[in-house]
């Protein structure tokens, strides 16, 4: 049944129907089906309040509004992959998918979570990750960190470096509300790797409307649950940036006129979270591993849309400025960011134990830097010389060369892998370089061929 405008204001129209009232998350459309409403709120048993997705031309009283009874439909399954989607399931590049199939949104949810105690730790080649948060199938991975910081840049050589050990995955990429030219630029990129044919993309740029940037992060989604569900792929959903989801859901909650919470935001920030993360999980079937960007507004960790999605993570990695301006790429923070898989039954004994002793060196040098500061290193006793002298050189060896930045940085990408990762850092810790100077640990990989002190016949 058709309904029509009788209110509205910026991006939130009323609608009125004589009977059928629309479900909430249903999507209205109205000038030939060219113009988005999405339902979000039932006023009285006529009236519906729904924001604009899309508006084609301009949306006057009295118009009609046809209901389509369904929600955003969504290409899924590995007929979609090879092409980028819009809101409206559209894909951007014509004649690349013979047929399409398509899915409502949120048809896919999947309750029945079954634990399986199969633990397979997934490789990515970046020492930071692979030492300090290694990733198992299934997990759920935060990359926290201020503006420009690095957030999508360790994304996408995640992407890359996983995608070299694992062939059978499909990749689901969900851009939520960041620049369009990222979104090309990662296209180009899989393309040329060969990796679109396994790979599909969901996008909503920042200057499209809340409506669609909000539900761009659900549809998505929808799509890793249909290939973990009903095909029975394993997945690596991608998801930069969930922060502008948090934000998309807020400006679409503010003007439908709720009231806000803490510090701005929706009172409902923590079921609009939830609603995603809890989707996000292994099964019998098989797996969706995840990697989810989250902006921190002003680099605050403690911003409450970034404390609503730590909570529901496996691995909090965060990117710091400091580590940045000291041009330590990836500029990750040891002492701030933390994983559940860093256990002694998942890793292994001689990698959890080189984990806390790393842990202690950085920490104690952490401690020790305002002491250097005004007294200066030489007034430090032996013990704690050396302890500084480790932490300078384990600080320089989990900097690494991306190939995703081989273009501007001109150095070579390297992929090290977790058993090199793990004994170089041994070395360093039993203090086998004791002698020589950190700088010979910027950017060098693994550090399996530098001789040590002992083999140099330093003292
Ligand atoms: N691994 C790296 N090696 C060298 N430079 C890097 C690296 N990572 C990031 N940079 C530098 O930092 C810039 C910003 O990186 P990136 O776009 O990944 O940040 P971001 O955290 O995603 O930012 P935003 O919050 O704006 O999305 C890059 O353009 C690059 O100059
Ligand atoms: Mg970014």
């Amino acid at each position: 049944m058709n309904g029509k405008i009788i209110k509205f204001w910026t991006d939130v129209v009323e609608v009125e129907f004589i009977s059928n009232l629309p479900k909430i998350n249903t999507i209205l459309t109205l000038h030939d089906g060219k113009t988005f409403l999405l339902v979000k709120r039932l006023v009285n048993d006529k009236i519906i309040r729904a924001t604009v997705i899309y508006a084609y031309k301009e949306i006057k009283i009295n118009e009609l509004v046809f209901n389509t009874n369904k929600s955003f439909m969504v290409p899924v399954g590995v007929t979609s992959h090879n092409n980028i989607y819009s809101f409206e399931g559209k894909p951007l590049l014509e004649n690349r998918n013979p047929s399409l199939k398509y899915v409502e949104m949120n048809s896919t949810i999947n309750n029945e979570r079954v634990l399986d105690s199969k633990i397979e730790i997934i490789e990515t080649g970046i020492k930071a990750i692979d030492f300090f948060m290694p990733i198992i199938k299934g997990y759920k991975l935060g990359i926290f960190g201020g503006a420009g910081v690095g957030k999508t840049v360790l994304m996408k050589e995640m992407i890359f470096n996983i995608n070299k050990n694992n062939e059978k995955t499909s990749n689901i990429f969900i851009g939520s509300g960041e620049r369009s030219r990222e979104g090309i630029e990662l296209f180009n990129e899989l393309e040329n790797s060969n990796l679109m044919k396994k790979s599909s993309m969901y996008i909503s740029k920042m200057n499209e409307s809340p409506g669609a940037r909000m539900s761009i992060v659900p549809i998505g989604i929808t799509a890793a649950e249909y290939l973990r569900d009903i095909e029975k792929r394993d997945v690596l959903l991608f998801i930069d940036n969930i922060y502008r989801f948090v934000q998309a859901e807020n400006e679409v909650s503010a003007s439908l006129g709720k009231k806000p919470s803490v510090g701005g935001y929706q009172s409902t920030l923590e079921s609009d979270v939830a609603n995603v993360e809890e989707r996000l999980f292994k099964n019998n079937n098989a797996g969706i591993t995840s990697f989810q960007t989250v902006f921190l507004p002003m680099d605050d960790i403690s911003d409450p849309s970034a404390v609503a999605v730590f909570n529901h993570l496996d691995g909090n990695l965060v990117l710091s400025r400091s580590q940045a301006a000291k041009n330590i790429f990836p500029a990750f923070d040891p002492l701030i960011s933390s994983s559940n898989s860093v256990n002694e039954k998942i890793i292994g004994k001689k990698h959890f134990d080189a984990i806390i002793e790393v842990k202690r060196i950085l920490k104690t040098y952490k401690d020790l830097e305002d002491v250097i500061l005004i007294l200066g290193f030489d007034e430090l006793d032996e013990e704690n010389k050396k302890i500084v002298k480790k932490a300078l050189q384990l600080e320089n060896f989990f900097s690494q060369n991306f190939f995703m930045t081989e273009h501007f940085t001109k150095e070579k990408g390297v992929f090290v892998s977790l058993q090199d990762t793990v004994e170089s850092v041994i070395r360093i810790i039993n203090g086998e370089y004791i002698n020589q100077s950190p700088e010979i640990f910027s950017y060098v990989g693994s550090n399996l061929n530098i001789p040590t002190d002992k083999e140099l016949g330093i003292k």
